[in-house]
């Protein structure tokens, strides 16, 4: 593997390269020359050549020019480093903030309207503050492309800045070992236009709760779940590219993606491609206004199909699928999937049902319901709301198998 510099992303980083850049070149410089001095020093005064030595005392002009150019040279070193820094240190006041909690091993984002995600969703040419700390332990913020690296530090507020000059995904990394999952502790910079921004950030916080709304005083609700449960008709939760199998007219199937056109479609004329296995629905053309059905279509394909699941959404905010994943595999902790209804074997060698109040006290106090053969390091969750708490809840119930 050959070391790649990454491309600074930042006008910031763009210095600090710049400082290094000329650090490293005073250095090569210095060594070259100190080099050459020695080898035709060398030469020079071999004894062959050279047989007398001689006692020189003093010379001003030797004496000027080390300590003149030297100090030139440490001084310009020190200036571009000073300003390079200074510059990085520097966040402009009008900085859109965002709040960056550090946990094993997770990164959370919480943006001023509430929104939280575990990526960093940023608008590009604009500049962003980060306000960080820690719940735990020491970690620290490193994004290589940015050049910034901070501590985040329990009960302290560090911060650091940046303004994206180009689109595009950057890796975020833990720099500071924080136990056995330190290595997975990643997220990345999405660096976005600023529409595409303004549309993710909108997606979130009090853009889903009016397209909930929506959903339900259109009725909605009644027949299609948000939680993967099947009702009279499909469920909406992931529904966003999902495939469907849609009736044809003398019988059989064929398979439609669920994409943003097909959704519109499915809303205002729903018996024209019913889903096969379920009844039909009423249209909404002529109840539904254009801007209501924009917003559930913009809910519905959401920043990302995910949204869709809040509890999932949750859980990816709040860090817990670094260590539980959701398709069986084993992390540091259990896997979600197939966890609900199902009995756990506790550290005191007692058997539970993982059943809804089981879960949520294992969520919110994790000491008391250790599973056995874990190690004790989840953090407690006794700031999410009860109505978080089920959402998540609700999400590991789809995970085994549905209904129930
Ligand atoms: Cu967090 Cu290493």
């Amino acid at each position: 593997m050959t070391p790649t510099l990454i491309q600074a992303g930042t006008a910031a980083a763009a210095r600090v390269d710049q400082t290094f850049l000329l650090i490293f070149g005073v250095s090569a410089a210095i060594l070259v020359f100190i080099t050459l001095l020695m080898v035709w020093f060398v030469f020079r005064y071999h004894h062959a050549r050279h047989p007398q030595a001689a006692d020189i005392r003093g010379n001003v002009w030797a004496e000027v020019a080390w300590t003149v150019i030297p100090t030139v040279l440490v001084m310009g070193m020190f200036w571009s480093g000073w300003t390079s820094f200074k510059a990085l240190r520097s966040a402009p006041a009008d900085a859109m903030r965002v709040k960056v909690t550090a946990r094993m091993w997770s990164w959370v984002f919480e943006y001023e309207n509430g929104r939280r995600a575990s990526t960093l969703y940023v608008p590009v040419d604009r500049p962003v503050r980060l306000d960080m700390t820690s719940a735990d332990v020491l970690h620290s913020f490193f994004v290589p492309a940015f050049r910034i690296k901070m501590d985040t530090v329990p009960g302290m507020e560090t911060y650091a800045w940046f303004q994206a000059e180009r689109e595009g995904s950057y890796d975020i990394l833990c720099a500071e070992y924080c136990g056995l999952q330190h290595a997975n502790m990643l997220s990345t910079v999405e660096v976005v236009s600023a529409e595409e921004f303004k549309r993710w950030s909108e997606s979130g916080a009090g853009g889903d709760e009016e397209a909930v709304g929506l959903l339900e005083s259109y009725g909605c609700m009644g027949c299609h779940s948000l939680d993967g449960s099947e009702e009279a008709g499909p469920t909406l939760m992931g529904i966003y590219g999902k495939e469907r199998p849609i009736v044809v007219d003398g019988g059989g199937t064929r398979t439609v993606v669920a994409d943003e056109q097909y959704l519109r479609r499915a809303i205002l004329e729903p018996d024209a491609e019913l889903v096969a296995g379920y009844e039909g629905m009423p249209s909404y053309k002529e109840e539904m206004p254009a801007e209501d059905l924009e917003k559930i279509i913009r809910f519905l394909t959401g920043g990302a199909a995910r949204d869709l699941d809040r509890g999932r959404s949750l859980m990816e905010a709040e860090g817990c699928l670094s260590c539980h994943s959701t398709d069986g595999s084993e992390i540091a902790g259990p896997t979600f999937k197939g966890i609900y209804g199902h009995k756990v074997v506790l550290e005191d060698g007692t058997e539970v049902v993982a059943d809804e109040a089981y879960l949520a006290e294992a969520i919110r106090d994790p000491e008391k319901t250790m599973v056995k053969g874990y190690e004790p390091i989840m953090p407690q969750y006794s700031h999410l709301s009860d109505e978080d708490v089920k959402a998540m809840i609700d999400s590991m119930r789809s995970l085994s198998g549905g209904h129930d």
